[in-house]
């Protein structure tokens, strides 16, 4: 079993396409184990792209994820950190094969919809930042 952190991104949440992109992780046969919405700071912003902090794009993409209402969500099942990344798509939605979510939705590089862990190490990490343990659901 593994657990892998998803974001909806604020590109995805001003489009109205949460329900669609839990969805379409729902038919993967995953399980929703957490989710919330938050406006993150930015010190959580920089936090969870911390791996990113010596990159060019690191101060705008700061600034997008902490620039409106997201939803965080934790997803569980087997090969859950590869099965999101598959769905979601490569990081350019230009590149992104159509029938991803980011080929399908997303607007640009930056504003590409969604998150997701990419490996399981990462993923605790990142659950961390988003979740205490009374947050995460077994059932
Ligand atoms: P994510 O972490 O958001 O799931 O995306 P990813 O693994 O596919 O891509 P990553 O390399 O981790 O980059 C994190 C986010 O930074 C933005 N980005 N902008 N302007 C650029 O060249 C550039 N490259 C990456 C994207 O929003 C990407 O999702
Ligand atoms: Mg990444």
């Amino acid at each position: 079993m593994e657990r892998s952190l998803v974001l909806i991104k604020p590109d995805a949440m001003q489009r109205g396409l949460a329900g669609t992109i839990t969805s379409r992780l729902e038919n993967l046969g995953l399980k929703l184990v957490a989710m919330k919405m938050l406006h993150p700071d930015k010190a959580l912003a920089q936090r969870h792209y911390a791996i990113h902090k010596d990159k060019p794009f690191y101060n705008s993409l700061v600034n997008y994820i902490s620039s409106a209402p997201i939803i965080a969500c934790v997803f569980e099942g087997e090969q859950a950190v590869e099965a999101i990344r598959k769905a979601i798509g490569a990081t350019d939605p230009a590149q992104a094969e159509k029938g991803t979510i980011r080929g399908d939705f997303g607007l640009d590089i930056e504003k590409n919809s969604v998150h997701g862990s990419d490996s399981t190490a990462t993923a605790e990490e990142e659950i961390k930042l988003f979740f205490s343990q009374d947050e995460m659901f077994s059932y």
